[in-house]
């Protein structure tokens, strides 16, 4: 793609103005947004970028090892792994505000982030994977209040207190231009068709009190899932696709047994943005097979809804 390689060249330029010979740090959530930035930027100042990733326990099933093994071994980027997954589960034990929930992990986030960045000497340039979107939505709409229906969390306010600079190479970009450039870069497709994962992760997808057991058991549902719509083909039709376990136990049959077990819902949505959404219409065929597979595979669960709000009213996510 010529106006994406020519775009690539002068970002990279940019990029080496912007931070000639300092060290950049780049916190990597392992979406979309922050590799490509990342690659990028390795790309124009090799290793005076480190990255580094923040495990905070509300990751997906495998998440991790695939940031990892992509960044150290496939691109060998510099990369600090900071395992925190005590720390976070541990300070968010009894706490079920959603509002709370996403507060302490951001609090979290930033301390662990500084904790770790401050190991690297001379850091002076923070990097973010900031799109022109994140810059139009920080900004309110005139005429009106502005509403803030979530705090997603953000490295906010962090560049100032560390004294770092901020490069931001993808505040121009769309999301489909960021992952027009991710294939430039050579970041494998099955990488950039990724669904966006909100920060707080795992914790806004499991309403109520957190427990490492019931994560356990939404990993489990939340992979059947994603595993059937990439078997039907529908994994690029939809933006996100997720399940959400819910706070509730409801009564169910097994063999001859009674069982007593968390009740869960399937959600997926098709959207350009994520401002507003439609849930996703799948056939009743491969919701039933789905839910059939869930409760045969899943442990825990022995009851399976599917979610068709669309946004608004709803939000995508649950929390
Ligand atoms: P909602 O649920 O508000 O989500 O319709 C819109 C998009 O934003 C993502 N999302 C978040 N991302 N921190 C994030 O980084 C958050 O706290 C957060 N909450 C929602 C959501 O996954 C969807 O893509």
């Amino acid at each position: 793609d010529w106006t994406m390689g020519a775009y690539r060249e002068e970002a990279i330029q940019k990029i080496r103005d912007q931070v000639g010979d300092a060290k950049v740090i780049c916190g990597l959530s392992g979406g979309v947004d922050s590799s490509v930035a990342a690659v990028l930027i390795h790309e124009a100042i090799g290793d005076n970028l480190t990255c580094v990733f923040v495990d905070h326990g509300l990751l997906r099933q495998g998440e991790a090892d695939e940031v990892i093994t992509m960044f150290r071994d496939h691109y060998n980027i510099p990369l600090i792994h900071a395992d925190e997954r005590d720390l976070f589960l541990g300070e968010l034990t009894g706490v079920s505000d959603p509002e709370v929930k996403r507060k302490t992990i951001g609090r979290l986030f930033i301390d662990v982030f500084q904790k770790h960045a401050n190991e690297i000497e001379g850091a002076a340039f923070l990097a973010q994977g900031t799109l022109y979107p994140d810059v139009i939505e920080s900004v309110s709409f005139s005429g009106g209040p502005s509403v803030t229906i979530k705090s997603h969390h953000n490295v906010g306010g962090l560049p100032e207190k560390m004294g770092l600079k901020l490069v931001e190479p993808l505040r121009e970009l769309f999301k489909d231009e960021v992952r027009a450039l991710g294939r430039e870069l050579g970041l494998p497709q099955s990488f950039i068709g990724r669904h966006p994962f909100p920060g707080p992760g795992l914790a806004i997808r499991c309403p109520g009190e957190i427990t490492p057991e019931k994560l356990d058991i939404l990993r489990k549902a939340d992979a059947v899932f994603i595993d059937q719509i990439r078997k039907h083909g529908l994994y690029d039709e939809i933006w996100q696709a997720f399940v959400a376990l819910l706070p509730v136990r409801t009564v169910g049959v097994m063999g001859d047994g009674r069982t007593y077990d968390y009740a869960c819902a399937m959600r997926a949505v098709t959207s350009v943005d994520g401002m507003t959404a439609d849930y996703y219409p799948f056939s009743h065929d491969f919701l039933g097979e789905t839910a059939t597979r869930i409760i045969n595979e899943v442990r825990g669960i022995n009851r399976v809804t599917y979610d068709v709000t669309s946004k608004p009213p709803g939000t995508i996510e649950w929390e």
